[in-house]
């Protein structure tokens, strides 16, 4: 603060007053004062002052930490609010969707991101970037490059799980419970395709030729 020079005392005083009152109203302690500061104990505000703002000469208030504005109608938050978010009273950031943390500086991908994806802001949307071998919007769906076949599921990255009766890396591969025999071939569950001239179930049969 400045050094008030002579005959100011007693408008200090005044402002220690108001000061105090602010104080013990339980708000922040206001800031430091500017050089050449003046107090007028019946300057009048209009708008009134704000937010424990004090009215310190006609029209002018003297803010409360925190506030600013004509009438301290604004709070300020430092660090500002990142990302587009409002200060909505010192220190207190509402942050957009996506984004959150005491400034808004943190990237929040909604549901979080699973296995090693990273929340990242594209284009001031929160996106997770997910490791090559997962997709989705949480990166939730492992990718199995092979593909999975007669109705297998992808359940993790490369691994497919088969149905009854398909065994494989991508399901391809028919179990035959009974092998094929004389040179059959398992081509689905339990299902021979035989060679010439052999047939029945497991081609056991050879056709009778007449
Ligand atoms: C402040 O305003 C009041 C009326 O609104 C006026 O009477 C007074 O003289 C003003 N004070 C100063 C310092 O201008």
């Amino acid at each position: 603060m400045a050094a008030p020079g002579p005959g100011s005392a007693v408008l200090w005083a005044s402002l220690a007053a108001a000061l105090l009152a602010v104080c013990s109203a339980g708000s922040d302690a206001p800031r430091g004062v500017a050089v050449g500061f003046v107090f007028d104990p019946k300057a009048k505000c209009e708008p009134q002052c704000e937010h424990a703002g004090v009215c310190i000469r006609n029209n002018t208030c003297f803010c409360s930490r925190g506030y600013e504005g004509e009438s301290c109608q604004y709070a300020n938050c430092y660090p500002k609010c990142k990302n587009g978010g409002e200060c909505l009273r010192p220190g207190k950031c509402r942050c957009p969707p996506g984004f959150g943390g005491r400034y808004c500086h943190k990237v929040t991908c909604d549901g979080g991101c699973w296995n090693g994806g990273e929340c990242i802001a594209v284009n001031g949307v929160a996106k997770c970037i997910c490791p090559s071998s997962w997709s989705g919007s949480k990166c939730q769906e492992a990718i199995c490059p092979q593909g999975c076949r007669n109705g297998g599921i992808c359940v993790a990255p490369g691994v497919c799980s088969c149905p009854e009766g398909w065994l494989g890396g991508a399901c391809h591969t028919a179990v035959c419970a009974q092998p094929c025999l004389n040179g059959g071939k398992c081509i689905s569950p339990d299902k021979c395709r035989c060679r010439p001239p052999f047939s029945g179930p497991r081609c056991e049969e050879r056709k009778k030729s007449h």
